[in-house]
């Protein structure tokens, strides 16, 4: 999504160590809308239907059905978004609902799946107003056909929900299957992930999780505050502790017998062995500012809010506006459950990482950037240099149709770069005794 920024990684494993040295080049976006077949003439919902067409490639949706709704969305018309894809989310899942599931499982899980993926992108652009009730609603049913998928797979995920500090966590652990060739009875590497700004957890079955699961790794997502289902369920907007999201997940694997006990670790701590930061952001602040127009950044930097609050609103107003800026603050405000932009600006900001805080990171780092990542130019090379021989920089290409962001639609180069650069990184760990 078009905000959904760095995933985090955990590897579990100990001792961190120093690989490949980082070869950073200069900034260079190509910086091409058209590097990319668009499927609407707006240019966000263009960006976002190809997200949804993305999931194709791990089951999460079908390309006929992607295309079909395409067809019909009228570009920057969020109601017509909305109907469009309510509609193809009832149709898969009445398709699911009509199989014998116990007779017919894969039918079954197949339909719920994508039908999941339909209701959350039915979703998508509806956070203008936050009491819409369809939020909830659509939400309530992408669960429902998610979790019946879910438990139709070979070998279902433990669903569980922890305790954080002040709230729940929201955690899926997927074991690594015995066709991946382990044996289930040992501890076995895991790898956390979260999603960014917008993204759900359930996306990224699809977009990673069977590229990890067929490696032979565990697979834990997770959803911390400001995120889809916490946000939604338990009413809290981002926070930049976000360790306290991270911490609870470590804390519980480490518990387990089919995760290595010395294998576990996390972000700044000794305990992760690794970290992949994808399209590297280091400041979403910066980011969205550098979108804004001159003299509403400046009013913001004048630290008027209630000037710069109204100056937004009007905006939002016109008809001009792109659906990239609307979305935007609608979607901010929203997760961080704010109701001036001021404020969610604000937030954002407390959520910047500084080089003092990288430098708290010991374990080897993954920076990937996408070449026509427009998101935030510059900033993963800024991240890669920061950490320096700590690094291993990686540069998606946008001629072989992986220069977005998050290489979108491009996930089995993203999964062989970075897994196997993973996989080497775990050869190389030390048991601690
Ligand atoms: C990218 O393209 C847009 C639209 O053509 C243009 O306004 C912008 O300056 C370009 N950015 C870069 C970094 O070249
Ligand atoms: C569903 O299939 C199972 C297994 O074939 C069968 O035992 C069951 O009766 C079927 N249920 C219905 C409602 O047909
Ligand atoms: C937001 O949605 C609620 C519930 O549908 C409705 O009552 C309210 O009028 C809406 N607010 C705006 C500003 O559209
Ligand atoms: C799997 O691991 C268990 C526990 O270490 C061991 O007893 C068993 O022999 C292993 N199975 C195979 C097929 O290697
Ligand atoms: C964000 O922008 C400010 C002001 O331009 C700059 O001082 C700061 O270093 C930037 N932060 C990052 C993480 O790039
Ligand atoms: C902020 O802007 C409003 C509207 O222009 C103005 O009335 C107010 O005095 C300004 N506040 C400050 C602290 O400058
Ligand atoms: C780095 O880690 C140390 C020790 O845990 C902590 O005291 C310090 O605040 C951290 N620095 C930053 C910038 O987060
Ligand atoms: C693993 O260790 C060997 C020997 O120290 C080193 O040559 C190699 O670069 C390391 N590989 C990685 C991925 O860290």
């Amino acid at each position: 999504m078009r905000f959904d920024h760095t995933i985090l990684l955990g590897a579990l494993l100990a001792t961190p160590q120093v690989i490949n040295a980082a070869n950073i080049p200069a900034v260079s976006i190509t910086n091409s809308t058209t590097s990319m077949y668009q499927l609407s003439t707006d240019s966000e919902f263009a960006f976002v239907l190809e997200t949804f067409l993305s999931l194709a490639n791990g089951g999460g949706a079908a390309t006929g059905e992607v295309l079909r709704s395409a067809a019909r969305i009228a570009p920057g018309n969020f109601e017509s978004w909305y109907k469009e894809w309510k509609f193809m989310a009832d149709a898969i899942a009445s398709q699911g609902d009509a199989v014998n599931a116990t007779k017919f499982p894969i039918s079954a899980q197949q339909a719920y799946f994508r039908a999941a993926s339909y209701y959350r992108a039915a979703d998508f652009f509806l956070h203008g107003n936050a009491s819409d009730p369809r939020i909830l609603t659509l939400w309530a049913s992408m669960l429902k056909r998610y979790d019946a998928a879910a438990k139709l797979l070979p070998n279902p995920p433990e669903k569980v929900e922890l305790q954080g500090t002040g709230f729940k966590i929201p955690v899926y652990f997927y074991q690594a299957p015995q066709s991946s060739g382990v044996n289930q009875s040992q501890k076995i590497p895991t790898l956390i992930i979260g999603n960014g700004y917008d993204g759900a957890q359930q996306d990224l079955y699809h977009q990673f999780g069977q590229q990890v699961l067929s490696r032979g790794w565990n697979f834990v997502t997770y959803e911390g505050p400001g995120q889809a289902t916490v946000r939604r369920e338990q009413n809290i907007g981002f926070i930049p502790q976000w360790w306290e999201s991270v911490t609870p997940v470590i804390d519980w694997l480490r518990e387990r017998d089919d995760v290595d006990i010395d294998r576990i670790a996390l972000q700044g701590e000794h305990r992760i062995a690794a970290l992949i930061a994808l399209d590297g952001l280091l400041s979403l602040k910066n980011a969205t500012l550098k979108k804004f127009p001159e003299p509403l950044v400046k009013l913001y930097e004048s630290g008027n809010k209630s000037k710069f609050d109204d100056a937004i609103l009007s905006a939002l107003n016109k008809k001009s506006t792109t659906t990239e800026f609307k979305w935007g603050v609608e979607q901010g405000t929203w997760a961080f459950n704010v109701a001036s932009p001021f404020d969610w600006i604000y937030k954002m900001g407390e959520m910047d990482l500084s080089p003092e805080m990288l430098k708290n990171i010991s374990c080897p780092v993954f920076v990937a950037s996408g070449q026509d990542d427009s998101l935030a130019p510059g900033q993963p090379e800024k991240m890669a240099r920061i950490f320096g021989n700590q690094a291993h920089y990686h540069s998606f290409k946008t001629n072989v149709g992986a220069g977005e962001h998050c290489s979108i639609g491009a996930e089995p180069q993203l999964a062989m770069t970075e897994l196997d650069w993973l996989a080497n990184v775990f050869e190389n760990v030390t048991k601690s005794p």
